[in-house]
Formats: structure tokens, sequence, C-alpha cells
């Protein structure tokens, strides 16, 4: 949804509002403009929720902020406790958002709070590059005990934990070239643009690094045509048949960077199989594997990696959003062999800031000591089976996966073709009955809470989701 709110007002009438929605990168599909733009008293019905004091934030917002923020409804928040979110106007949401597999410890959690606070007491930002501290140290010494990484470089978010493992790729292999993946997200800046292969959009006009791209094991459209487990993960070997064969030599080639899960993707899973296959061609050709874990990361999955349910370990794991708990930290992880870069070829100004760190390790300890990635398999089998059952109903969820609490229902047409205007139709009629969904890939509903939801509130939203498609599928 563009970002441009428009008012209509007639004289002693309530007044309208618009807001105009942008062409869908599915050409054929203007997703919500036929039927909602074009009758104005359906789209109005869809602020229904929207109360005086949210439509004042969107008005501003509108007028102010960069245009280029996707938002799939008017939703204006404004506090949060655990796994409910509250907006302006007073209304409860049950979130399946997380900011986006964020606040895997849950909104205001009272330790993190508690840790953030303190701190702020002492002394917000000294720039760890510079001097030494300890916040970043014991958060580190955590990180070192939890995935077995023996060296860490803080950054401020996702795409610069990426950038930050593509610099020591290139920098330790001396080879200018990366291999990435269709429909992986690594983040915008030029490093990680390059190995993101989401949607055409978001590289308008880029001319970035070299990349090659090849086949992700999304088992319910196999690129290949094949079917698991006969296929013997048979794309991850496409690597070797096609790339190394016509595209670019291993011998150029620094760096393999690869989701455990694919996120913004589409929620794939892919088996074992592929992870291992991808770690053993690069093992054989000297090649180094990353894996970005800044979506699945963090218990989200169970294991604090998430590529420990494969049984790969990367050379190099990148780490943000749950990792700050709500403010920006982001992590590169590697031994220390790998990670032995000399003092000035990498750094920044905000890394490891004091304020982040104290909450990053409150967070983590928290996740541990409640033991929330048992926590997250147990709620998130409970999540898959509940959508399995409602699948029975409708059709239209051509597939249900996951791992943890990282799980995607996927809307098809019935021949099983994408449906993302029936998607986005879904997603918003959620936040009419109180649930936040967002969408992920073509044409997939993600289900990423906080670690802390409860049974009841997965439930409750679990039948508000029913509700929601039983208004929207006819
Ligand atoms: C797997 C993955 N990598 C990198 C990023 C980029 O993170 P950030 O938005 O913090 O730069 C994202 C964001 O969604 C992501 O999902």
């Amino acid at each position: 949804m563009k970002a441009r709110l428009e008012k209509k007002e007639k004289a002693g009438v309530k007044p309208e509002y618009f807001i105009e929605v942008e062409e869908s990168d599915f050409k054929t599909e203007k997703i919500g403009e036929v039927e909602e733009y074009a009758e104005p008293g359906k789209f109005h019905d869809f602020f229904e929720p929207l109360g005086p004091r949210s439509l004042e934030i969107i008005e501003q917002d509108c007028e102010l902020m960069s245009a280029c923020e996707t938002r799939p409804y008017p939703m204006v928040v404004d506090r949060a406790k655990g796994s409910v979110v509250t907006d302006l106007d007073g209304r409860e949401y049950i979130d399946f958002v997380a900011g986006i597999a964020v606040l895997n410890a849950g909104h205001s959690n009272p330790a993190v709070s508690a840790a953030i606070s303190a701190q702020l007491e002492k002394m917000t930002h000294c720039c760890s590059a510079d001097f030494f501290a300890e916040p970043p140290l014991k958060l580190a010494r955590k990180l070192r005990e939890l995935s077995g990484y023996s060296k860490i470089f803080y950054c401020n978010s996702g795409t610069e934990a990426v950038e930050a493992a593509i610099k020591l790729a290139f920098w330790k292999t001396k080879r200018p070239a990366l291999i990435g993946f269709y429909n992986s997200f690594h983040g915008r800046t030029l490093g990680s643009l390059s190995l993101t292969s989401s949607k055409v959009r978001q590289k308008e006009h880029f001319p970035g690094i070299r990349t090659v791209h090849t086949h992700y094991a999304y088992c319910y459209r196999c690129p290949l045509n094949l079917e698991y487990p006969g296929c013997g993960a048979e794309c991850a070997r496409e690597l070797e048949n096609l790339v190394f064969r016509r595209e670019l030599s291993p011998e150029d080639t620094a760096a393999v960077v690869v989701e455990p899960i694919q996120g913004e993707g589409g929620y794939i899973v892919p088996p074992p199989e592929f992870h291992r296959e991808i770690k053993r061609i690069c093992t054989d050709h000297d090649i180094l594997l990353i894996a970005d874990e800044v979506q699945a990361g963090c218990f989200r999955t169970g294991p604090f990696l998430a590529m420990e349910n494969f049984g790969v370990r990367p050379d190099i794991s990148c780490l943000a959003k749950a990792l700050g708990a709500g403010l920006p930290l982001g992590a590169m992880l590697a031994d220390r062999e790998l990670m032995d870069w000399p003092p000035g070829v990498h750094s920044n100004t905000f890394g490891g800031n004091l304020l982040a760190s104290a909450g990053s390790l409150a967070a983590l300890e928290f996740l541990e000591k409640e033991k929330l990635g048992e926590r997250a398999k147990v709620l998130g089998s409970r999540i898959q089976a509940r959508l399995r059952e409602v699948q029975e109903s409708y059709p239209c969820i051509g597939d249900v996966r996951g791992l943890g609490l990282m799980i995607g229902a996927e809307i098809v047409k019935p021949d099983k073709s994408i449906d993302p205007g029936l998607r986005d139709r879904i997603v918003r009629e959620g936040y009419k009955e109180g649930i936040m969904l967002l969408g992920c890939g073509d044409s997939v509903i993600r289900f990423s809470p906080p670690l802390v939801m409860t049974d009841e509130e997965a439930e409750l939203g679990m039948e508000k989701f029913e509700e929601a498609l039983k208004k929207v599928v006819r």
C-alpha cells in the first residue's frame, strides 16, 4: 500500500478517506484497487477499526514520510505487552508478526526493560569501536557460549551483518564473486542487495556486485519439477551441474550465502539434505559458507541458530532482528582463524551500543532460562496442526510449513497457482478481526509470533484467522 492518504470532504457529510493503493508486483492483479479504491463505500468500511487518533497519525505520516515503505493495512501502534499490541485508539491485536521476528522475548519484557533502564542510568553510548566497555563483552561471551563461534563483530542491522560477512569473505579468500539463492532476502544495502533475489522492484536501477543466483529447495514448487525425498536434493547440485560449468568458476567464488529457512521469500523450509549438500560443495571447493540467520536465529526455530536443525555448521553466521530485542543490533560470528583481519579493516559507530548490548544479553538469558526455544517447537507444531485443520475447510491454503515459530501458509488458486490478491485480502481482514499478520513471498502469510505467546492467545488468534478467511473466501 502506497502511503498517500486522501481526505474527501463534502459539506454536512462524514469525510471519506482513501489510501492510494499501488499496483501489485503481479501486473495482472491490482491488489485492493479494483474492489476497494473504485468503491469508496467498501473502502471506507476498511477503515472501520480506525479511530480518530490513528487517522490523524496516518495523515501526518503520509505528508512527512518517504513513500517507499509498504504498509499492508492502516494500523497505528501505541503500546504492547507480551504478544498483544494495542493501537492508538485502544484496540487490541494478537501479534503474529513480532516486529518481523524481533520480539522473541515478547513486547515490553520486564527483564529486558530493567536491563536497558539500568544501563540508561549509567551511559548510553561510547563507540565500542574506539573504547572498551563491559556490556558488549558480556554479550559476546554469551554469544560464544550459545553459538560456539569464538569471535564476534557488532553492527546495527541485518543488512550490515551480511555486509560484514561479505567483506570478511572477500578479504579472506581474495576471490571476487558470491553465490546466492532465488527468493532470498539479505537486506537492501549494496552488497546484501546483490544477494537479495526477492522482488525485482527492490533492485531497479541497481548495479550490484558480482553474484550468481541458483535454486533454493522450494519443495512445494520444486524448481526442477522433482519430488522429495526421491530427488535427493538435486537442486543443491545445480551449483556444480550448472553454475560452476556455465557462469562462475568456483575459484572465483568467495562465499555461498544462504538463509537456513527463507524468510521474506515465503517461509520456505528446505529438507536437511539441501543444506548438507551445499556445505559439502563449499568444502570441496574451499568456498566459505555464510548463513544469514537474521530472521531465523535466536531460538525462533528451536535451537539458538536455525542451521543447527540441519546439522550444518557454516563458516560465518549473521544475526540481527531478535538479537537486539527491539533495539538495533546486528552481529557477525565466525571462528578466530577466519576473523583474523587487522584493525581498521572494518568498523562502525553504533555496533555494540551499550543499551542494545544490555537489552540483548537480558533477552538471551530470558529466552534460555524460560526454555523458549523448546516452547517455540511445541507451540509451532500446535499452530501448524491447527492451520492444517483450517486448510481442510479452506483449500485456498495450499501449503502449511515451518520450523518452530517460523510458519508459513501459502495461499493458492484452485490450480495451485499463486494468489497474492487473496493473500492480501486475508491479511487485511485479519487486521479487522484483531490479529496482526504479514505476507511474505509471492503468496504466503507468515506466522512469527513472540516466543512467549500463550496457548490461549494462539488459539484465539487462530479463531480470528478462521473468521477472516470466512469473510474473504467465497
Ligand atoms: C534473512 C534476512 N537477512 C537480512 C535482513 C535485513 O535486515 P535489516 O532490515 O535489519 O537490514 C532481513 C530482513 O528482513 C532478513 O530477513
